[in-house]
């Protein structure tokens, strides 16, 4: 079952989720609202073992305009402002998800909405998308996950110029720094992102699934412990029918049927 949403629309297609971030005259601004329809979702995701992909884009003409500045009051205590951060914190849900996500950046992705493209785990820009971690213009700095996961995709230097600054790149840029894995015409965006989402949930499902576990499990890990989980991911496959249907199916020189077991 997908949920329905206020400011998320969910529609599945066979085994993707298409999921839209909905408030297009606040270019998708993540007000308390959408951050809970997006925390209740990939909290739900967790249960949902028929989807097997998320695509994540945004409605109009931007992918997330970030945190929802209307929304900013009087500060309260720190507590207060924990509390408040922890009841819509879909960050946490998103980590969590072993679905692989792609984000289709279709627009501005700025602050929370360059975070939230960042958590994604496959990035592709529309080529009039723009970039960037504006926080520090307002006052704050990435609370979203940014100063982590920027200087992992390019670097501390180049971070440090992008968060310092504040400064907007446009799609082109964000291809040279390794933002994004690639730039696509406006209009060709959807089609290609769901080509490659099509590509990806006909390979073995537990495979896709546990190269994703290795990976996003052994970047945070030093190279030898990485190796171990990638050792014991793969000798897990080992055991599945789907190996065996895999090399079945190349002999037999037709495609493979996985049924992910
Ligand atoms: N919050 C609330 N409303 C927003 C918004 C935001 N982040 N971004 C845009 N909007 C609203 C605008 O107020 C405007 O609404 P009205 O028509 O009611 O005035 C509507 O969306 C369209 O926006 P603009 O008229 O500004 O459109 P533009 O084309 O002139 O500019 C823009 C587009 C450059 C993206 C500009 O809107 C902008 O700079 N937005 C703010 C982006 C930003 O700095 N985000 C970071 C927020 S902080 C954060 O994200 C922190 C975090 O999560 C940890």
């Amino acid at each position: 079952m997908v949920p329905t949403y206020e400011t998320l629309l969910v529609e599945r297609r066979q085994q993707i989720a298409h999921v839209t971030l909905n408030r297009p005259n606040a270019l998708n601004a993540l007000n308390t609202e959408l951050r809970r329809d997006l925390k209740d979702f990939f909290t739900s995701l967790q249960a949902e073992r028929d989807i097997r992909l998320v695509i994540l884009t945004g409605s109009g003409r931007a992918f997330c305009a970030g945190a929802d500045i209307k929304e900013w009051r009087e500060p309260g205590s720190i507590t207060d402002e924990r509390e408040a951060r922890q009841q819509v914190n879909f960050w946490e849900a998103m980590n969590r998800c072993e679905q692989p996500i792609i984000a289709a950046i279709n627009g501005y992705a700025l602050g929370g909405g360059c975070e939230l493209a960042m958590c994604c785990d496959i990035r592709i820009a529309s080529d009039q998308a723009h970039m960037g971690l504006t926080e520090v213009t307002l006052g704050i700095i990435p609370g979203g996950g940014g100063t982590q996961r920027l200087p992992r995709l390019v670097g501390r230097g180049k971070a440090l110029e992008l968060i310092l600054t504040g400064r907007r790149i446009d799609a082109h840029e964000a291809l040279r720094l390794g933002l994004v894995e690639e730039v696509v015409p406006h209009d060709q965006l959807m089609a290609m992102v769901d080509t490659l989402g099509q590509t990806i949930i006909s390979r073995a499902p537990l495979a896709v699934k546990y190269a994703k576990e290795a990976i996003v499990r052994g970047l945070e890990l030093p190279l030898e412990a990485g190796l171990q989980v990638e050792a014991e991911l793969y000798t897990l496959l080992r055991t599945t029918e789907d190996r065996l249907e895999g090399a079945r199916a190349f002999q037999e020189k037709r495609p493979p049927q996985f049924r992910g077991r």
